[in-house]
């Protein structure tokens, strides 16, 4: 892609951008508020940006805290200690990634030959593939290497415009180490200086000194692995993997009643594979979001609707896994709450969220509009952030991104580049044109 031409960012004497007081971004073409009803948007809701044409934020340390057309808050608000240019350009709130598992150690890049080989995810697993072995590097990386490797990962999603994401754990798979995982996750956010919401993914897969027996692994999972979990205040989520030759609706039952008894929200990584009553799971228990749903059942889909349960969308695992597309249309035509995620994880190492959202609109069936929605405040409710995060809003944090495009239609519309012409993350500029 071409870089973007240099951003006028204009600081007054003695200030530094990145330690501005307050920060004025006026004259956007298109400036995408997606305010609206304090709660996850559907149906025609989930296509509403509350746009304003020639707009303006102005935010007041990691605040915001005026809003509107670049006349009236200019009215208001004359003065800043810098000031934004964001004429011709698309300004809307920072992304909200709702799905990745970001901490883990190696890569699997050997597994695209045999993805084009024509090997399933079934198949690669047993070839020794898949999930179990990166717990196999996992387990043997230090916390200090995963706080790297993930503080990386998370400054690359940071330029393609994410601010807050969801982190999973799950490739410990052993008490110890996904604890590990949470704190390491923990410390690779603040490094990257991005939000992370924690979730705990024991169950992802059955690790080998359990193989054959499920079930005992479960109950670990539902127990003990909880119990150290809970104790360490660092996880706000529990997620299974419900699916074939993971975990059936029974297991999961158990951990995520467990789970929502000890203070976490459940979630559940839901018919993936196949339709094994992921998404009727999640209706149940109310889970607060149920991500792929691939191969969601019908009844299934509209349970959720009924039960308020978000379908999270992760259009680059069909990608990269060459599996079906979810039917994201279905589910908001049936009123389920769609958010987007990445899954960024060593079988999907997809950072950009502006990626997902062309997917979405290319292949699960979205309008722009709902993609945007989706990825940024039902994604903040997917995770539980929709009061701090995902609309631009006064009392918000002040996270927002300048895009060097016309009309926000282009983000569903361009495939694989990187639109990001600014970061601003709580009221700092973080990335520019220039520092990429
Ligand atoms: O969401 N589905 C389960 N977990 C990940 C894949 C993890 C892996 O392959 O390492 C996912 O796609
Ligand atoms: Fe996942």
């Amino acid at each position: 892609m071409t870089p973007p031409k240099a951003h006028k960012v204009r600081a007054t004497k003695g200030e530094k951008a990145a330690v501005a007081r307050t920060l004025l971004v006026e004259h956007a073409a298109e400036l995408l508020t997606i305010r609206g009803p304090r709660k996850p948007r559907v149906r025609e809701t989930a296509a509403d940006l509350g746009i304003v044409e020639d707009g303006a934020v102005y935010m007041e340390g990691d605040r915001i805290v005026d809003v509107g057309t670049a006349s009236d808050v200019l009215s208001r608000r004359p003065r800043a200690d810098v000031r934004i240019d964001a004429a011709g350009c698309v300004v809307m709130p920072g992304f909200v990634d709702a799905h990745t598992h970001a901490i883990f150690a190696g890569s699997r890049e050997h597994e695209v030959e045999w993805k084009a080989q024509g090997l399933g995810y079934a198949e690669i697993a047993a070839r020794g593939g898949g999930i179990l072995s990166t717990v196999r590097a996992t387990r043997d990386a230090s916390e200090d290497e995963l706080v790297r490797t993930g503080s990386e990962r998370m400054r690359s999603m940071l330029s393609a415009g994410t601010t807050t994401l969801e982190v999973k754990t799950g490739y410990g798979l052993r008490t110890d180490d996904e604890v590990r995982m949470l704190r390491a996750s923990a410390r690779a956010a603040s490094l990257a200086g991005v939000d992370v919401v924690p979730t705990f993914l024991g169950a992802h897969a059955i690790p080998p000194e359990y193989e054959g027996r499920p079930d005992a692994y479960a109950d670990l999972v539902s127990g003990a692995m909880l119990d150290a979990v809970r104790a360490t205040g660092l996880a706000l989520f529990c997620d299974v993997f419900v699916d074939q030759g993971y975990f059936t609706p029974d297991q999961a039952r158990r951990i995520l009643g467990k789970a929502k008894a000890v203070g976490l929200q459940p979630k559940v990584h839901a018919d993936e594979l196949a339709e094994t009553g992921g998404a009727s799971l999640a209706a149940e228990i109310v889970a607060v979001s149920a991500d792929h749903l691939l191969h969601a059942s019908p009844e299934g889909i509209e349970a959720m609707a009924r039960a308020g349960v978000i379908g999270v969308l992760l259009p680059a695992t069909s990608l990269a896994s060459r599996l079906p597309f979810a039917d994201g249309r279905r589910l908001v035509a049936a009123g389920v709450p769609v958010a987007l995620g990445t899954d960024f994880n060593p079988n999907c190492w997809c950072e950009s969220l502006q990626l997902t959202a062309a997917l979405a609109c290319h292949h699960n069936g979205l309008v722009p509009a709902e993609a945007i929605v989706a990825s940024t405040i039902n994604a903040a409710h997917a995770v539980g952030r929709a009061s701090d995060v995902g609309s631009l809003e006064p009392g918000k944090r002040a996270d927002l991104l300048v895009l060097d495009i016309p009309s926000h239609r282009h983000l569903g519309y361009r495939i694989g580049g990187n639109v990001v012409r600014t970061v601003v993350k709580s009221g700092r500029v973080r990335v520019n044109a220039g520092s990429r």
